[in-house]
This record gives structure tokens, C-alpha cells and sequence, in this order.
């Protein structure tokens, strides 16, 4: 009785291991000053906290999730240098398993109601999304296909979907969509989703995007990663790859080799921020590489969706420099800030990943520019929801809405320019 219990739950989703944040707290800590900076550095580098965003050079709170063992120390630490701290969530266990169940009723829903095998009311699992982009390919076979780019480390197909207006004309400009590096970053997998849809499901309204361009859209990029997070641990980043028995995972976004390891990333394979045991030593990666290779000289804007922070980041990631092209990039970034500006007021940070959120190389945009030679490349930072990684279901619809406002003048932008 008790096996089957345990074997109907786990058919189910929900994962026995959904108590994994019983206790843990986040913090929001005001740094006041160069010293109180400084302290947060050293302890960002300490592993077992977990800095949802890393100290910069702006004002801005930091954010970090702390396990029950290491909070006495922690306030602690805090307390004796006076450094100015609130506790966001008392307990983020909590908060996820409500979540968890919410999210799955809307997923049980959302499949009852028999339209699409995804919504925008729920998060959705990985085999959802690939059997949506087949959904569309069998709908709109004019207009859409599907390729199986090729396989994640534990052997999910990893998709994209190419959509165009179905003139035939081969060899257009291409606009490139990513999602999902990061695998708790749940709102970018939905925004990737919403782009799909807009342009393959409302074809009518977006048909000037598609007139001189085709887009091809990567939805998952890491699959392992994010069934990780449905099953098991929320807040899991990282790829799934074994590198010792105890640590898992590469940062896939500190895996591309250009200026690989210089700055931001960690050697350490139990860092979140791991760069791998060599530049693209992930699957995953590899076959990012390739598709953008594959579109040097078509390829356009290179766009890949995170979150949280609302920025709109470009190269470099590895450099204070900027490139001579900036002024072109930023007019693009520009474009969207200024139009999510007036559509709903949210405020978005434009500027060079390096000078405006911290230094970090080895990352998917910096390739795309500057090996893949994309000339608009750009990291959009979804808004924060929950404590940052997990709004609700219930905000899903206006944030991705919202984001494809600022794609869409950023698609404008680039297909007027080039
Ligand atoms: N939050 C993203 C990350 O840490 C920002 C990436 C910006 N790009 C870069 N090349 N550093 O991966
Ligand atoms: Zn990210």
C-alpha cells in the first residue's frame, strides 16, 4: 500500500523530495559601503550560500538563500560588522511545495481542457513543450517545423522550432531565441514559449517579423536541468552532468569558449557558477555551438532569456571594454526597454553585461558575437516573481505578455537595421 503510494506519487510529479527547502531562508542585505561590499564578496564565494544575485558595483539589495545549519553563522557574520539585512522568506520550503501543487493542478487543468499541451497559466514539464512545438509543426506545416537538434547528457531531445511565413524563399536572415541555460530560471522557458506562440499561433498580427527573417527558437536549452527542478530541487542552475561523485553539474553559462574561465566563473565543480572541466564539456553547450555556428552570417540578433533582473545585457561579458559595434546593439536593447517602458512602466537596465551586472565569461552571448559573429546579441533578464526564481502561476501570462513586447521592438529594430 505504502509502495504504492509511493509509486503513484512519483507517476504523478510530485516529488518525494519537495520538503528539500524545509527551513531555508533568503535574505535581502543593503551593503551601505566599500568594506560591507567587500564582506559580501568573500562570503558569496562561500558555496553554501546561495547568492541569487551576485554582489555588483550598483546599489542594489542582495539576494541570497541560506540552508538551516548555516544560518546562526550567518546572521552571525552579519550582525558583528553591523551590515544591514531583512529576511525575505522565513521558510522557502513552505512557500514551494504550495507552489509545486498549485502548479500542478493548473498543468492537470490545462491538459483536461484538451486545447495545446501548454499554457500560460502553468509551468510546464519538458516533455509538454517538446509535444507543443510538434503540435504546432503538425498545425501550421507550411509555416513551421521541427528539429531534434540533438540530445542532453541524460538523453532528452533537446528541439527547436523554426518559424517562417511560408513564402519558401530559403537563406533569410535569422533571428535566434534561447531559454533555459539556467535551469530554475522558469519564467524564460514561459516568455521562449510565448514568442513561439505569438508567431506561429498569431501569425496575422506578427506577420512584418517575418517577412525578411526566419526565427528559430531554442525553448529548453537544458532539459536535464530543468526536469531537476520540477522533480527535485527547485533551485538547481547548473547542467547534470556528473564531475565527482558528490558534485553535478556545469554552468552552461560559463562553458563557451571565448575567453573561457578568465572572469566570474569558478573551477570548483560544486560551484553554481562552475565553468566546466573544459570549455564546452556539456552536451548541451556543444550543441548550442553548433546551431550558432551553423547560422554565422544569416544570424542576426542572438537573444537568450534568463532571469530575474530586468536587463538588457551586451557584450562583452569577459571585459569592461565594449565593442566598437556597441552603439548598434544598444539601439536595439533601447528599443525594447523603452517599449515594455511605455506598454507597462516596468523598468528595464540596458548596458554591457560587465558594467552593469558583474563580469562573467564564458557566456552563450559573448560566443554568438564574437565568435558565431551575430551583430546584435543580447541577454534579456526576465522580472523577478516569489522570491525571484518562482512567480506564480498567476503572474505567468503578464510577464511573458509583457516580454514579447520587448521582443517585438527589439525584432523590429534589428529587422529595419539589417
Ligand atoms: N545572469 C547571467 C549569468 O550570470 C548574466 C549573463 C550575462 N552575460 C555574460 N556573458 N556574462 O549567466
Ligand atoms: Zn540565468
Amino acid at each position: 500500500m505504502l509502495k504504492l503510494f509511493a509509486l503513484v506519487l512519483l507517476l504523478s510529479g510530485v516529488a518525494l523530495a519537495a520538503d528539500h527547502y524545509d527551513g531555508y531562508k533568503i535574505y535581502d542585505i543593503n551593503t551601505r559601503n566599500a568594506f560591507e561590499k567587500q564582506l559580501l564578496l568573500r562570503l558569496s564565494s562561500n558555496e553554501e550560500y546561495d547568492f541569487f544575485d551576485l554582489p555588483r558595483s550598483l546599489d542594489a539589495p542582495s539576494r541570497v538563500m541560506v540552508k538551516p545549519g548555516d544560518q546562526e553563522g550567518f546572521e552571525h557574520l552579519l550582525a558583528k560588522y553591523n551590515v544591514d539585512f531583512s529576511v525575505l522568506s522565513e521558510d522557502l520550503g513552505v512557500s514551494l511545495r504550495q507552489e509545486r501543487e498549485d502548479n500542478q493542478n493548473q498543468r492537470l487543468m490545462n491538459l483536461r481542457s484538451a486545447g495545446r499541451s501548454i499554457s500560460f497559466t502553468a509551468f510546464h514539464r519538458h516533455a509538454e513543450i517538446n509535444a507543443y512545438l510538434d503540435e504546432l509543426a503538425a498545425a501550421y506545416p507550411s509555416r513551421v517545423s521541427v528539429q531534434v537538434a540533438g540530445k542532453s547528457y541524460e538523453k532528452r531531445d533537446i528541439k527547436t522550432i523554426t518559424i517562417t511565413n511560408g513564402d519558401g524563399k530559403t537563406g533569410k536572415n535569422v533571428i535566434f531565441l534561447d531559454a533555459g541555460i539556467h535551469a530554475r530560471e522558469w519564467i524564460a522557458h514561459a516568455g521562449a514559449l510565448y514568442v513561439i506562440h505569438q508567431l506561429a499561433e498569431n501569425y496575422a498580427a506578427n506577420a512584418n517579423l517575418l517577412k525578411n527573417f526566419d526565427w528559430v527558437i531554442l525553448p529548453v536549452v537544458n532539459p536535464d536541468g530543468y526536469e531537476y527542478t520540477h522533480t527535485s530541487t527547485r533551485m538547481w542552475r547548473k547542467t547534470r552532468k556528473p564531475i565527482t561523485s558528490a558534485c553535478y553539474g556545469t554552468d552552461a553559462n560559463r562553458n563557451f569558449d571565448f575567453h573561457w574561465g578568465e572572469v566570474g566563473a569558478s573551477s570548483y565543480s560544486c560551484s553554481d557558477t562552475f565553468k566546466g572541466e573544459t570549455a564546452f564539456s556539456e552536451p548541451e553547450t556543444q550543441l548550442l555551438r553548433d546551431l550558432l555556428l551553423g547560422l554565422s552570417g544569416r544570424g542576426k540578433f542572438y537573444l537568450t532569456l534568463h532571469s530575474y533582473g530586468n536587463y538588457l545585457l551586451y557584450p562583452w561579458g569577459y571585459t569592461s571594454a565594449l565593442p566598437s559595434s556597441w552603439r548598434d546593439i544598444d539601439e536595439v536593447a533601447q528599443a525594447g526597454a523603452a517599449a515594455i517602458k511605455s506598454a507597462t512602466g516596468t523598468k528595464y537596465t540596458v548596458g554591457s553585461s560587465t558594467n552593469v551586472l558583474y563580469a562573467a565569461a564564458g557566456g552563450s552571448d559573448d560566443y554568438a558575437f564574437g565568435v558565431a559573429k551575430f551583430p546584435v546579441s543580447i541577454t534579456m533578464e526576465l522580472p523577478a516573481g516569489g522570491t525571484g526564481f518562482n512567480p506564480s502561476t498567476s503572474q505567468i501570462q503578464s510577464f511573458v505578455a509583457e516580454t514579447w513586447v520587448g521582443i517585438k521592438a527589439m525584432a523590429q529594430k534589428v529587422t529595419e537595421k539589417y
